[in-house]
């Protein structure tokens, strides 16, 4: 037992100390009307902030605001991008309450024009324009919607790019997910399901790549995503926080919604940043006049870089699969990939047929940076999460993808002809 210290004088029980305590033993103790003014001028400014506040933030409260037994509701972040969006599609099917924040600097509110017109019963899905780098603009949504669960999905997410401008990827991924994590912890959302990446394994130096290979990123983006999960995991260690967490980490993500409804439509500036479907549907639709495949001389079987492709409708399972067994308390860090590399040059003979264009396919000497080989051992997901790539199919994946494409060659369209 801890000794008390009974000559000490004591709180009395009940009591804790207020002004008027400390004015009572100060001898140079103000008056008490000044106390009096202040709490005046308190409530006054309370009240001129609570006026001036738009029209919004004073309305009655939604059905999204309130926890409805047997609802989930799901904070999607970056819903109106190419993952995003195909993920509230799937949790909208799966009857869940899908939340959409997103800052549209790179996602398309066509995506969420289609998502809207599948689902436009109340209460099923709601876009909020909000940038996550704006601690202010989270918490107050943190604060007017129950949320029982976040995918985070928004981030800046080109390697290339973030050579370029690493402190921009510092900012959005690290400095945003912190944002994100703090707002959760405030308003005690207690599940989290994060989109990391291959990237924060860097060039490991063991084939295939597990959950336990170390994470050693060589470019500002996967150690980014990597400090995240730092950030995450640290956090979910801390008592207090209690958080169920999933942490997936997806390889090469290909195709598109199989109905055709969704697709990838990155903004045409990011094009050179951009990845080998991207390039190979941009060759087949003559925007531009080739592809550039870059080494032929690696140690692999021809010659060409291998990587793991995951259909984002399997990716968007996983994520689904994730929230279901995530449990408080607990943290789950699965590889999302098929297990099996495909050639650059596999890739390229596939995205012909799929196409049906014979694109043009200049090579060129290696790029500094790429490595040879990196594809997943999947064998944790498949187990844990009972889950396996049921719709990647090279050929398949890209034929889907190509469809979508040609029907959208420019996208979802301008945004500005998109507003809600
Ligand atoms: N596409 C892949 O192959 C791949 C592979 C591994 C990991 N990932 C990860 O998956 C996630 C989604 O990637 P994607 O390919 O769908 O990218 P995307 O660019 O299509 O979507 C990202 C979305 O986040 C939004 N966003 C970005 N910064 C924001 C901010 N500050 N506030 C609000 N919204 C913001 C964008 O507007 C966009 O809609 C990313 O975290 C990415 O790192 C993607």
């Amino acid at each position: 037992m801890l000794p008390t210290n009974r000559s000490r004088p004591q709180p009395r029980p009940g009591r804790s100390w207020s002004f008027s305590e400390m004015d009572f033993s100060d001898p140079k103790r103000k008056p008490r009307y000044l106390s009096k003014i202040l709490m005046v001028a308190l409530l006054t400014a309370m009240c001129v902030v609570m006026l001036t506040q738009p029209p919004c933030h004073r309305r009655s409260p939604s059905v999204f605001s309130i926890h409805e037994p047997g609802v989930t509701h799901v904070l999607v972040t970056g819903g109106a991008g190419y993952i995003g969006s195909h993920a509230a599609l799937r949790l909208l099917k799966d009857s869940f309450r899908v939340t959409i924040v997103d800052n549209l600097s790179r996602g398309n509110i066509g995506a969420i024009k289609v998502l809207q017109s599948l689902f436009p019963e109340p209460g099923r899905l709601q876009f909020i324009y909000a940038d996550l780098g704006d601690p202010k603009a989270v918490n107050r949504i943190f604060a007017e919607n129950a949320f029982d669960a976040v995918m985070h999905f928004a981030a800046v997410a080109y390697v290339g790019e973030s050579t370029l401008e690493p402190l921009r990827y510092y900012h959005n991924i690290t400095g945003n997910t912190l944002v994100v994590l703090e707002a959760m912890a405030a308003h005690s959302v207690k599940t989290l399901i994060y989109s990391s990446t291959c990237a924060t394994y860097g060039e490991p130096e063991k084939m295939p790549i597990t959950e336990e290979t170390p994470q050693f990123p060589i470019n500002p983006y996967g150690k980014a995503k990597k400090m995240a999960e730092d950030i995450i995991l640290d956090f979910s260690k801390s008592k207090k926080s209690d958080m169920a967490v999933m942490i997936l980490r997806y390889f090469n993500v290909i195709g598109s919604d199989p109905k055709g409804r969704l697709g990838e439509a990155p903004r045409p500036e990011l094009r050179e940043h951009g990845r080998i479907s991207g390039a190979c549907f941009d060759a087949a639709l003559g925007v531009i006049p080739g592809l550039k495949v870059k080494g032929t001389d690696y140690e692999t079987a021809d010659g060409t870089c291998i990587r793991d492709y995951i259909d984002v409708t399997d990716l968007v399972d996983a994520h689904v699969k994730a929230l279901n067994k995530a449990e408080r308390g607990k943290v789950g860090i699965y590889n999302v990939g098929t297990g099996k590399g495909r050639s650059v040059k596999e890739f390229v003979e596939a995205c012909k047929k799929a196409t049906g264009v014979d694109i043009k396919v200049d090579y060129y000497p290696r790029r500094p940076g790429d490595y040879a080989e990196v594809y997943s051992d999947p064998a944790r997901i498949n187990r844990e999460l009972n889950w396996t790539a049921q719709h990647t199919d090279l050929q398949e994946s890209l034929r889907v993808a190509w469809t979508w494409q040609k029907k959208h060659n420019s996208g979802y369209g301008p945004p500005q002809a998109m507003i809600l």
